[in-house]
């Protein structure tokens, strides 16, 4: 007698060599791109299996825990993890595990890219193009800010942040400064040309703000009226982390008011619905959660997750496990 594969859920589409591997495992249901589960489906699909393949669009929490007590690991598709309530997840003995280094250059990419279309006002002056409104050159046509040699400061200084400060080191002769919850070591500040500030220090010297820190509830609108009001008027305010670490309506009307002089925003609360006010102010560079998005990277974030399903569902072990004390209590 053969014992039954095990039995997991493809919680949004993959790419078809993401669901070969895993059907060669696994009793694989899968989700037909451009479908999205609400929570309820989502419990519902989820019964009887033991894996779920997730993004941050699904979360894990202890009302999905009760309700699929056979699920044994959810495997996320990003290297945040805020969409798991990862001690509830500990509680009931299922291991989180998430794509951590695989997307570390390619994030920092468009976080370097976003930050130079903000300075330099590239979907602004795009959409004017686009519009017809384009008669005559002017020195000052969307004249923007400077990008080389200016200060770059960098609240959450992880591999994502330290990768965008090389850029703006080594690169672009930026003046980096920063702001994590522990300070890095010599030898990783001298990489990245980097000195550490208070968080109050670098709203006020940045002349670009990027933020890159973990969504933790503490991290809850960690840019809010004071932070902004501290900034140089001059100043462009970068999100490629949480949607909720920035307070979206005080940027608003710090934006309205040019308070700052604009922001790059990859990532919004409440996502993918958009604050209207963002909608309606001209110096703000909107993008759809994409900073990780290549195909060469997403593939092997969406590989490195079938793996964990694959190392723990069949092993016992895992990759990138969030809570290991599941795997080795
Ligand atoms: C994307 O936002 C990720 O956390 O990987």
């Amino acid at each position: 007698m053969t014992t039954p594969r095990p039995a997991i859920l493809i919680a949004r589409a993959v790419f078809p060599e993401v669901e070969h591997k895993l059907r060669q495992h696994f009793e694989v249901e899968s989700t037909p791109p451009g479908v999205f589960w609400s929570p309820a489906q989502l419990a519902e699909k989820l019964q009887g299996k033991t894996g779920a393949m997730t993004t941050g669009g699904e979360r894990v929490d202890a009302a999905l825990l009760a309700a699929c007590p056979q699920l044994k690991i959810a495997a996320n598709i990003a290297v945040g993890y805020n969409n798991f309530d990862l001690p509830a997840m500990t509680a009931a003995g299922v291991l989180g595990t998430n794509t951590p280094d695989v997307l570390t250059e390619t994030t920092a990419d468009f976080g370097f890219a976003l930050l130079m279309a903000t300075a330099r006002r590239v979907s602004e002056s795009e959409h004017f193009l686009r519009a017809g409104q384009w008669k005559e050159w002017s020195l000052d046509l969307f004249a923007g800010v400077e990008v080389h040699g200016s200060t770059l400061g960098i609240l959450g200084m992880g591999r994502i942040g330290q990768a965008i400060a090389r850029r703006g080191a080594h690169g672009f002769g930026m003046n980096v400064i920063y702001h994590n919850r522990s300070r890095l070591d010599a030898d990783k500040e001298a990489a990245c040309k980097a000195r550490y500030v208070s968080k109050d220090e670098l709203f006020a010297q940045a002349d670009h703000v990027v933020l890159v820190l973990p969504y933790t509830p503490t991290a809850y609108h960690t840019v809010g009226a004071a932070e902004i009001a501290r900034m140089k008027p001059s100043a462009t305010l970068i999100n490629i982390a949480r949607g909720g670490i920035v307070d979206e309506d005080a940027l608003v009307a710090a934006l309205r008011e040019r308070r700052i002089a604009a922001a790059g925003l990859d990532v919004f609360e409440g996502e993918p619905q958009v604050n209207p006010g963002l909608l309606s102010v001209p110096n703000v560079v909107l993008t759809p959660h994409i900073a990780s998005a290549t195909i060469p990277t997403r593939t092997a974030m969406a590989m490195l997750a079938a793996d964990n399903l694959i190392a723990y569902l069949t092993e016992g072990r895992a990759l990138t496990p969030l809570n290991p004390q599941v795997i080795a209590p």
